[in-house]
């Protein structure tokens, strides 16, 4: 299941979130999308996530209209906001139920995904807690896991570890992939660029609502001329040296530092390399 935006505007009256963005997240990736504060990421998943209308442009997910066939793109959508979207008052296993019911789930089965979503969050002890009582991770697990019940085939994260622990920021990474390794096609969202690199196989990189690069990671990673070297000479050389000869050969060099340094190549450089029974 793939989604394919096609020049998307999203304008809020003069102010332009999105400007003319396509793009396509192939079926099965995982698909990193990053931006800057304001770039307009959150703009096109409530647009793909059918809960804002574009203002122009044309979105497919699974090859469903996401104008026309708005109820198809949502069965096949699980979609964690950027916002936190549980009842308060609700307790986590009510929260589960009254999402649950909202996809459809009913008896048995929604019986069945409660108690995977309990487990999916690792919420299982505070089941019948108040979300208003719950920390932000945790509350940051249960909108995952309220996103996730109809287990949807396309999953899509809007800075899911924004503002969490480590330990819940781990857990949620580790969720999503798990979710990515059974088959799912994921979009992540983040501003922890460390995350992608782990999690992410393709990324687009928006700015100013306009797409600015979108590539394979490593092709997107192979852009950007590196700054810094390992270099391994052949034969010792002092520090001094390395650094003047570079510096004579014109680049400007911001810290060169000696490596492999060990007793045995001073107590070598000291007394020679030559072997003494031989003299
Ligand atoms: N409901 C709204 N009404 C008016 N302007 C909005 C609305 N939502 C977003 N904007 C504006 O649209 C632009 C894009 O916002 P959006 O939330 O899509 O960006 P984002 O990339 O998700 O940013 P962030 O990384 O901060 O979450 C911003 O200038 C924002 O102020
Ligand atoms: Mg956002």
């Amino acid at each position: 299941m793939s989604i394919e935006i096609q020049d998307l505007h999203v304008r809020y009256g003069e102010q332009v979130a999105v400007s003319g963005l396509s793009l396509t997240v192939p079926e099965g990736s995982c698909f990193g999308l990053l931006g800057p504060n304001g770039a307009g990421k959150s703009s096109t998943i409530r647009c793909i996530a059918t809960t804002q209308a574009p203002t122009s442009g044309t979105i497919r997910v699974g090859g469903k209209d996401v104008a026309t066939e708005g109820a198809a793109v949502r069965a096949l959508l699980g979609v964690v906001p950027q916002g936190l979207a549980v009842y308060d008052g609700l307790t986590v296993q009510q929260n589960l139920r009254i999402f649950g019911g909202l996809y459809g789930l009913e008896g048995a089965k929604l019986a069945e995904r409660v108690k995977w979503g309990l487990e999916l969050s690792q919420l299982g002890a505070h089941a019948t807690k108040k979300a208003v009582e719950l920390s932000g991770g945790m509350k940051r697990r249960l909108n995952i896991a309220a996103a996730l019940l109809h287990d949807p085939k396309i999953l899509i994260f809007d800075e899911p570890t924004a503002g969490v622990d480590p330990q819940s920021r781990n857990h949620i990474f580790e969720t999503v992939r798990a979710l990515h390794a059974e088959g799912r096609t994921v979009v992540y969202t983040t501003h922890y660029m460390e995350e992608v690199e782990a999690l992410c196989d393709r990324v687009a990189i928006v700015d100013h609502g306009k797409l600015a690069a979108c590539d394979a990671l490593p092709a997107l990673l192979a852009r950007a001329a590196p700054t810094g070297f390992h270099v391994t000479l052949k034969a010792p050389a002092p520090l001094a040296d390395v650094r003047a000869r570079l510096e004579a050969a014109g680049f400007d060099l911001a810290e060169v530092a000696a490596e492999g340094r060990t007793l045995e190549s001073a107590f070598l450089e000291l007394t020679g390399r030559g072997l003494r029974d031989a003299s």
